[in-house]
């Protein structure tokens, strides 16, 4: 393995990938394959969020960075029973191969190993890999491959908590002119007319929309860039006060004000079909303009 990588022992039993490069430190926790921290060394400031109270635990999904959700996003779509965002962020992954970039990044290859309980919640079979960079930009490409005979659906998305000064002091850039459906609204659709700011609990679905996105923040005197590629879906998302605390691992009193989420997706209308033998990757791509 390349002396910029290492693989530990963390809480719990969890296992986890540490890169250090000259570019970037980042971790990624095999349960789920979730990058929870990564930060380019040029950035004055982390730019994903990670509670303070995390959970680290087998089973559970660590609250912040850079959940998966898949093979659907949300709730199941007909067996409530089964856990919302699917399984692949609470269940082992390996890491298949690892490679220092001319330029300096880390790239890393990870699969899913599917456990008997979820492959009896799937009527197909399938392979599922996520390609992580880690460097002075953060790309992510999670590729489904159909072993199957017959087509599959999937919903999917990268559920990633970004790092901000203040919910109220941020703005997003990109959904423009996009259509929505509003989760606080009783699923009712709408347009969204100007740049997003929060004033309130905030989950809309995004629709129909490629555009790359923006994280537009003036007292971090910086702009995080969220590019898309074969991703017709933006979810984002706040939980504000009150659901903040019921939630349990969103950290102290206001450290939910310094997250939103902003997330590269495939759902609703823009679920995809996969066919035998082909597969389909979403990618997504992190990186920060300081001024
Ligand atoms: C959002 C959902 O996408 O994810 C919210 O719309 C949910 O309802 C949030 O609370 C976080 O989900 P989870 O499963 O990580 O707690």
């Amino acid at each position: 393995m390349n002396k910029e990588i290492k693989v530990v022992d963390g809480e719990n039993g969890l296992q986890f990938i540490e890169i250090d490069n000259s570019l970037a430190v980042a971790r990624i926790a095999l349960q789920g394959a979730h990058v929870d921290w990564w930060r380019p060394k040029s950035s004055k400031q982390d730019v994903l969020w990670l509670s303070s109270n995390a959970r680290y635990q087998k089973g559970r999904s660590i609250r912040g960075g850079v959940p998966i959700c898949w093979p659907w996003f949300g709730k199941h779509p007909t067996d409530g029973s089964f856990c919302v965002h699917g399984f692949a962020r609470v269940i082992p992954w390996k890491l298949l191969e690892s490679e220092q970039l001319k330029n300096g990044a880390t790239k890393i290859v990870l699969k899913m190993l599917p456990t008997d309980e979820v492959i009896k919640q799937l009527t197909y079979s399938f392979e599922l890999i996520l390609t992580v960079v880690v460097g002075e930009s953060l790309y992510l490409n999670l590729k489904t491959t159909n072993l199957s005979d017959s087509p599959f659906v999937i919903s999917e998305g990268y559920h990633t908590y970004f790092y901000i000064s203040d919910i109220e002091k941020i703005k997003i850039t990109g959904l423009e002119n996009s259509s929505y459906t509003d989760k606080i609204d009783n699923f009712n659709r709408g347009i969204e007319e100007e740049p997003i700011i929060f004033k309130n609990e905030f989950d809309r679905v995004y629709t129909n929309t490629s555009n790359d996105c923006y994280i537009e923040d003036e007292i971090f005197n910086r702009v995080i860039t969220v590019k898309k590629s074969n991703s017709n879906s933006t979810v984002v998302w706040t939980p504000w006060q009150k659901k903040a605390l019921a939630m349990g691992d969103m950290g102290g009193k206001d450290e939910w004000r310094r997250m939103v989420c902003l997330e590269t997706a495939n759902l609703l209308e823009n679920s995809v079909v996969i066919y035998p033998k082909l597969s389909h990757s979403i990618a997504t791509e992190y990186s920060v303009q300081e001024y």
